[in-house]
């Protein structure tokens, strides 16, 4: 069943990055002289030459003058629907700071709109510097099979293919994964990559079947291709146990915050769910990308992830709750308190949240209320399937077990003209909250 997935022996999940960026230095110039050397390209440095390089993951680059010069009109659009940059968390200062934040400023949004719209001047030509990948230490690495995807095609996953690999982890004791990176094989095709931990003995949401034997079914139906398809999770009615990697361009490596590690117990398996997007990259691709952790032997803190949704509860507690087919917008919400995870425990912290519906949904919010003022937790104004993130606070929420945590999920079901059922497939949805907090090892074990 996937319910209340806490775990205390399995659970945990992502840290915080390594490296913020840097506040973007103010504009040199006035909004009729910007230029893209002095005031569009610092900018560009610093929330989107990652991706938008020679090599890197966007259609086009930016860090040269000719190639910006010709997007003017796609990057004033882009910014104006909040497409880009790629970060769905509310960043304003109204909900929570993140860490490694790709988030724009209103300042900065400004600046590179004016740039583009009074002609896209050049400025004086200078070096520049694309932004550095710093490598994840003393880690493991993990490869995915050479593989190669092919667009799923229909409304859902009309460029994309969503396979998961199963991989041995090999460790004859309980390890923590302190950090993580992902080293894309073949950048430009790479979305998405999310690890779970899945134990194959455990019974799945499938009665009278382990994980195990389900996983075999799914590989069986294309025998010829490694993998299985996989959508929503490590596969349909794989039961997960943890989530610890969400990775996704951009981010770079991660180290997991509050000195803590998520433990992986021996016998596990690591379901790595690779998110290809083939969009613009016809002709034959083939991929072998590698996930990089940090296993420790022990940890003054252990990461426990929690993923908890109540909407998919709901399909095995006899009464499935389906979403009202045609309307713009469909909430759905639930609650729990962090007694449900964690008991009497105290020293409790939550470090991060990462948001996960499917297609439909528009909007996510939580709230985590200690007191009577609840504390904004996760606003996504304009949720993208498309970018799955892990985000962790900049400084870490402290619960009690009273504190309640609440969530509302938002849907546009305006093109379906059937009830929509929750679900790990494409057609249907989820409002799933995925949690790490962090609690001293020395707590747990008593
Ligand atoms: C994490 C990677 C990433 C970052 C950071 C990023 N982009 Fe993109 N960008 C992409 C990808 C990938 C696409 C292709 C469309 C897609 O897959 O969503 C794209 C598409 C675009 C487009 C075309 C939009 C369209 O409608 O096709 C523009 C314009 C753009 N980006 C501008 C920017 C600007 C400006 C920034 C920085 C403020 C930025 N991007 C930061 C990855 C990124």
């Amino acid at each position: 069943m996937f319910r209340k997935f806490i775990v205390l022996a399995s659970l945990a999940v992502l840290g915080a990055c390594s490296s913020d960026k840097a506040a973007t230095p103010p504009a040199a110039s006035t909004s009729s002289a910007l230029t893209y050397y002095d005031d569009a390209l610092p900018i560009f440095e610093q929330h989107c030459l990652e991706c938008h390089q020679n090599g890197g993951i966007a259609p086009f680059r930016l860090d040269q003058y000719a190639d910006a010069k010709l997007q003017a009109g796609a990057i004033v659009a882009a910014l104006q629907s909040r497409e880009m940059p790629p970060w769905a968390a509310t960043s304003d200062g109204s909900c929570q700071n993140f860490s490694h934040s790709l988030a724009l400023a209103d300042e900065d949004r400004q600046t590179l709109t004016q740039w583009a719209t009074s002609g896209a001047a050049e400025g004086t030509p200078r070096a520049v510097e694309l932004p550095s990948r710093p490598a994840l230490p003393d880690a493991t690495d993990f490869s995915t099979p050479m593989f190669s995807p092919v667009a799923q095609g229909g409304d859902l996953a009309e460029f994309d293919e969503y396979r998961c690999f199963m991989l041995d982890p090999g460790i004859d004791d309980v390890r923590y994964i302190t950090g993580y990176d992902v080293v894309p094989g073949t950048p430009s095709v790479i979305h998405h990559v999310l690890v779970s931990i899945v134990d194959p003995d455990a019974e799945s949401d499938l009665e009278g079947m382990t994980n195990g034997e389900v996983m075999t079914e799914l590989h069986a139906q294309s025998p010829d291709r490694e993998g299985w398809p996989c959508f929503g999770g490590a596969g349909d009615n794989v039961n997960v146990e943890s989530v610890p990697v969400a990775w996704a361009p951009g981010q770079g490596m991660v180290e997991y915050p509050g000195e803590s590690g998520v433990p992986l117990v021996p016998g596990r398996r690591l379901v790595v769910q690779v998110h290809y997007n083939l969009a613009g990259n016809p002709g034959a691709i083939t991929d072998q990308s590698v996930v990089r952790l940090r296993l420790a032997q022990t940890v003054p803190n252990v990461g426990v992830v929690v993923l908890e949704d109540q909407l998919l509860d709901t399909l095995f507690d006899g009464t499935p709750h389906a979403l009202e087919p045609g309307k713009p917008s469909v909430t759905y919400g639930w609650q729990t308190h962090v007694s449900d995870y964690f008991g009497s425990l105290s020293d409790v912290k939550l470090y991060g949240v990462m948001p996960h519906m499917h297609q439909r949904g528009h909007k996510f919010r939580m709230n985590v209320s200690s007191g009577a003022t609840p504390t904004c937790g996760m606003d996504v104004q304009q949720w993208d399937f498309h970018w799955q993130h892990m985000y962790f606070y900049s400084q870490p929420l402290d619960v009690t077990p009273d504190t309640k945590i609440d969530v509302t999920c938002d849907f546009d079901t305006s093109s379906d003209t059937a009830p929509v059922l929750p679900g790990w497939g494409t057609r249907n949805e989820m409002c799933l909250a995925v949690m790490y907090f962090v609690v001293p090892a020395a707590e747990l074990a008593q």
